[in-house]
């Protein structure tokens, strides 16, 4: 008798703990899905994975960037400063270019502090919140398993008028890269700081510009929405020039 209500304690605790850890091992695996689409997470898995977590003095110095993208060394952009008075004036001219892409409707609608991307740009006439009561929340691309931003935007764009526009991977942008609403002045200083970049320096910024299928987007935005100004090219182009002149902020 005593030995069959001991068997069926340990029975029920085995149990309790299996399921327990299925359910954990499951909400884990649900959680990480979202973030994966963010390079700046998948680099820190990375690199934690790799080195084990032990902070040799190399990892300590080492870059996470660096371990998926053997990019050359950051410039140290505190220290780039226009070499001329002409420099300065025909840099702070570029930058002006460079802002129209940055703060235009196309980028600024996902670059936004809070969890609601925008809409807003001609084809919306007034400024308004995401509809459908969307919002990103902290993982950036909706609710787990709920409302996720994939639900509706797909890989290519809807080519309905006012139907869902859609690229490779559709997230709101992180929290820190924060371009809507900022002026000209503001979002210099913010493209040079590299904790508001997710540590990219501007010759990294500039190859996410050129290679980021998202970006891209802003270009090809689909049926009824007027597209970025310039190009990815020409964007790329002005930011390396703009670094040639010495990155100068207008005043
Ligand atoms: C219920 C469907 C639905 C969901 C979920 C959804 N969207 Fe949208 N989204 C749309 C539709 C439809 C439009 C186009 C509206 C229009 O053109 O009038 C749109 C437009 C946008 C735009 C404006 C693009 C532009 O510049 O014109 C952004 C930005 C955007 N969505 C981001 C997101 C993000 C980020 C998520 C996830 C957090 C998300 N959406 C989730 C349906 C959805
Ligand atoms: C649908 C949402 C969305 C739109 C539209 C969008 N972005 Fe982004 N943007 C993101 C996300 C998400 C990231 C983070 C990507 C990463 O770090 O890998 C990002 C990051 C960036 C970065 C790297 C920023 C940094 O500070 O390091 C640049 C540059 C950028 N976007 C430029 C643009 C430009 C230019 C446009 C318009 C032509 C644009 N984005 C439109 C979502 C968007």
């Amino acid at each position: 008798m005593k030995i069959t209500t001991l068997f069926v304690a340990i029975t029920s605790l085995v149990l309790a703990l299996t399921v327990g850890n299925l359910v954990v091992a499951d909400s884990h695996a649900e959680s990480a899905k979202p973030s994966e689409s963010l390079a700046t997470d998948v680099n820190t898995t990375q690199v934690s994975t790799q080195t084990g977590g032990v902070e040799t003095p190399e990892n300590v110095i080492g870059d996470p960037q660096q371990t998926a993208d053997p990019a050359p060394e950051k410039l140290d952009q505190a220290s780039i400063v226009p070499q001329s008075d002409e420099d300065k004036a025909k840099g702070v001219e570029v930058w002006g270019n460079i802002y129209k892409v940055l703060s235009h409707p196309r980028c600024v609608n996902c670059h936004v502090e809070d969890d609601r991307p925008r809409w807003s740009g001609k084809q919306y006439g007034k400024t308004q919140l995401h509809g459908m009561y969307v919002h990103a929340t902290a993982t950036r691309v909706g609710m787990p398993g709920q409302q996720m931003c994939s639900t509706c935007h797909a890989k290519t764009n809807s080519d309905v008028p006012h139907g869902p526009p859609g690229a490779e991977v559709w997230a709101l942008a992180p929290p820190e890269m924060v371009w809507w609403g900022k002026s000209s002045d503001e979002l210099c200083a913010i493209v040079k700081d590299p904790a508001k970049t997710g540590g990219r320096d501007i010759t990294a910024f500039a190859d996410h510009i050129g290679h980021d299928p998202l970006v891209a987007w802003g270009w090809e935005p689909g049926i009824g929405r007027e597209p970025a100004p310039f190009s990815a090219d020409e964007t790329v182009a002005m930011l390396e020039q703009w670094l040639a002149l010495g990155l100068p902020c207008p005043e």
